[in-house]
């Protein structure tokens, strides 16, 4: 994909990978991007990399605007490798850039890539001139890992905010209004329930940080740059980040052995549509663990089902449990549900989990053989 001009003197230069489909044990069934930022002024400033197997479309892209031996400034708004891989590689050509990160960049940096990078360390709210434009530094550690650091460019209104506003989707279009709010709101629910989740705290944080700041673009390092939805997106990742639930959405998770913890999936699933709920029923030999935690991310009550097999839950099921224990939601109201033939350890363990994130449970139903 060619470079995508933003303003007059800004472009994104990301790279476009259609065929990922699987981030770190997050189905990605569209793909994903890896946007990276060039800023054309006195000095000239790349924010951000790609994945490393990108490195030559990265190149391709800046060479398009100016030759890569131009840049003087790199800022790295984070080192997890989809957006630093590239970063060896670009220094090589311009061993004299200055690079702005934070403290926990540099030390990353030097871990994973087991060189010395000479950085200027930001602290927030430092700034960095380059002629006409000013950057403002916004570390927002644990949004979603000690390194992350939004930029903010005060003259274009611009905030760069790495994952933060991220949306896992490949397309050859750039912006948020080429692909229209209701696939860019379920694509950027998607991410943040399977990146972000835990760090609800951190994300109202940074919401307060970037407040007092005019922002006409957000350019997050995945997915759409959000020019149309900015309120909206706004709105939604205030809503996430304070851990609101709706009442009248339910998700049902299970796998079952021989048919009969799907009848009681079943079973459940009408008597909450009944009582007028918005109920999703996921199979989990039909769909990703990650799809289940998408689905979660509003619902305020969860059913959880597994047949017992050699006396444990059935590996599906302990996967999504294990996975969702991790991204630790919260407040929701929890039922365990199972069937079993002669010792019926499922449905406590299901509970096991649900009490160790804090749920409010349900009376959990088992049953022998069929129900
Ligand atoms: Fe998109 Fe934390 O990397």
């Amino acid at each position: 994909m060619p470079a995508v001009k933003i303003r007059d003197n800004v472009y994104s230069v990301r790279a476009v990978d259609y065929d990922i489909r699987v981030f770190h044990g997050y189905e990605t069934p569209f793909g994903t991007t890896y946007n990276a930022y060039l800023v054309i002024d006195d000095k000239i400033t790349l924010i951000d990399f790609v994945k490393e197997p990108f490195t030559k479309e990265l190149i391709k892209n800046i060479e398009e605007i100016i030759p890569v031996s131009k840049i003087d400034c790199l800022i790295v708004n984070h080192i997890e490798p989809d957006h630093s891989g590239a970063i060896c590689a670009i220094s090589d050509i311009v061993p004299s850039a200055d690079i702005y990160c934070t403290m926990n960049a540099q030390k990353g940096l030097k871990a994973y890539y087991k060189r010395d990078f000479d950085c200027h360390i930001v602290k927030p709210l430092d700034t960095l001139n380059t002629g006409k434009y000013n950057f403002t530094f916004i570390p927002m550690p644990m949004v979603h890992w000690p390194d992350s650091m939004s930029t903010y460019l005060a003259e274009e209104k611009l905030l760069f905010s790495n994952d933060a506003f991220g949306q896992h989707i490949a397309l050859k279009e750039a912006f948020d209004d080429e692909l229209g709010l209701p696939k860019l709101l379920e694509r950027a629910g998607d991410y943040y329930a399977n990146i972000v989740f835990p760090f609800g705290a951190q994300v109202q944080k940074l919401l307060s940080q970037v407040s007092p700041y005019p922002v006409d673009m957000i350019c997050p390092s995945h997915g759409q740059i959000l020019r149309g939805f900015v309120p909206e997106m706004s709105e939604k990742y205030k809503l996430w980040s304070q851990g609101s639930t709706d009442p009248g959405r339910a998700v049902i998770v299970y796998d079952t052995m021989w048919g009969s913890t799907e009848i009681m999936a079943k079973t459940l699933f009408d008597e909450w549509k009944n009582e007028g709920r918005d109920v999703e029923l996921i199979d989990l030999r039909k769909k990703h663990i990650s799809y289940a935690m998408a689905k979660l991310l509003e619902a305020k009550y969860i059913a959880v089902g597994s047949s017992t097999l050699n006396n444990n839950l059935l590996p599906s099921v302990a996967a999504f449990l294990t996975y969702m224990k991790g991204l630790r939601p919260k407040d929701r109201t929890a039922l365990a549900f199972g069937s079993y033939g002669w010792s019926g350890e499922s449905v406590a363990q299901i509970e096991e989990f649900f009490k160790a994130l804090g749920f409010e449970l349900l009376s959990s139903r088992k049953t022998v053989y069929r129900p």
